[in-house]
């Protein structure tokens, strides 16, 4: 049986892991609200590399070309400098699809056909790290679940219960910028 009971140090690093969000949620919410490298995208950030050679450079349109698989990003608070990647949840794939492919309420959340969501599955939290270029989906190599960015994350198939939460995003200063936060709670949720 699992509790909130234990250090800090080890409450913040099951948080960190994404299990905390189930098994200490008060602790974690704390955590969350001071720590602004664990905080969700919020409007006006603008996003970093997660990995690779570039990881830690800002993103811009030019990054995210058609026919690529998506980016793998954290958010960065443009302020402040801080990169919001205290928290697995925050993970974003960036991934430019065609504008007339896109339902209306995800293109209005899109800028020039790049599109932003969770990369954290809805089932119960494994990385989206597979892209079906051919369909346009992306899939969880857990499960198999995968979600059609054309269509606000939709469920197409496995057992996710919930879309993948879209991020909106916009261009601002020649960089992707967040445009409000996630539409939906990133990972899974206990029932
Ligand atoms: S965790 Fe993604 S399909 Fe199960």
């Amino acid at each position: 049986m699992h509790s909130c009971s234990g250090s800090p140090r080890r409450a913040l690093l099951r948080a960190a892991l994404g299990a905390g969000v189930f098994l200490c949620a008060p602790r974690y919410a704390a955590a969350q609200a001071e720590n602004p490298r664990m905080q969700r995208p919020q409007a006006g950030d603008r996003f970093v590399f997660a990995g690779f050679e570039r990881i830690g450079h800002v993103i811009t349109p030019g990054d995210v070309p058609a026919g690529k698989p998506p980016l793998l990003a954290y958010p960065i608070d443009p302020s402040s400098r801080v990169v919001r990647d205290g928290s697995r949840l925050n993970q974003v794939l960036l991934v430019r699809l065609a504008v007339e492919e896109l339902d209306e309420d995800t293109r209005a959340r899109s800028a020039d056909g790049v599109v932003a969501y969770s990369g954290v599955c809805t089932h119960t939290g494994c990385d989206v790290t597979v892209w079906q270029a051919e369909t346009r989906r992306f899939r969880c190599p857990c499960h198999e679940s995968e979600f059609d960015p054309r269509d606000r994350g939709r469920v197409v198939g496995g057992p996710a219960p919930r879309r993948l939460p879209q991020l909106p995003v916009k261009v601002v200063d020649g960089v992707i910028v967040a445009d409000g936060a996630f539409i939906g709670r990133p990972g899974f949720q206990p029932g």
